[in-house]
């Protein structure tokens, strides 16, 4: 039987539960070989995911298949402010077809510039968006909440 077909739909506050999941598993996926444990430990001990999902899920855009949540974005004005494929489903177009609809909604809403942060310890993520047009236009360095001095990449790119 041919895949049932991806479709899109905003959050319900129903998802939530799945969308936490989603998330945590995604995070660790990128940043589990790459971040400092000291962040690590602080992400998990303070449920992160559940805190900031709880705020905005009413924010955030679903790909679905059947009845399975393969990925999430988040536009928020003119930021792409989160980007999440469960691990089981990355590498199949997920991303990118969530990248292209949370750009839709940004350039709905009269931006002509879509941006996104980025950790520099996450190459894979800065890899896919320069493929899809996305340039760093600044980085910053701080101390995160957890003691752990991190770099935010900017990248930006021009919506048509
Ligand atoms: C980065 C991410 C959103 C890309 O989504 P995706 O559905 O895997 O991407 P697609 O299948 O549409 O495209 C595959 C591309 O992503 C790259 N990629 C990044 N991470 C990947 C992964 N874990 N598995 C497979 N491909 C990955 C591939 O190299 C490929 O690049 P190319 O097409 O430019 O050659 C997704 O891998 C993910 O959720 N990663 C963990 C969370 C994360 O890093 N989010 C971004 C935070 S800023």
């Amino acid at each position: 039987m041919p895949a049932a077909p991806r479709t899109l739909r905003p959050a319900q506050q129903g998802d939530l539960d799945t969308l936490v999941e989603l998330g945590r598993r995604s995070w660790l996926s990128a940043f589990a070989q790459t971040a400092p444990f000291t962040l690590i430990e602080w992400w998990a001990r303070t449920n992160r995911v559940r805190t900031l999902f709880a705020a905005n899920w009413p924010q955030m855009l679903l790909c679905c298949q059947a009845d399975e949540i393969l990925g999430l974005a988040q536009p928020a004005q003119d930021e792409v402010n989160g980007l999440w494929v469960h691990p089981a489903h990355q590498g199949a177009g997920v991303g990118s077809q969530l990248l292209a609809a949370a750009e839709a909604e940004i350039a709905r809403e009269g931006n002509r510039v879509a941006w996104l942060t980025c950790s520099a310890w996450n190459p894979r993520a800065l890899a896919f968006y320069a493929a899809r047009g996305y340039v760093e236009t600044g980085r910053t360095r701080c101390v995160h909440a957890s003691g752990v001095e991190v770099e935010e990449i900017r990248m930006e790119r021009r919506l048509r």
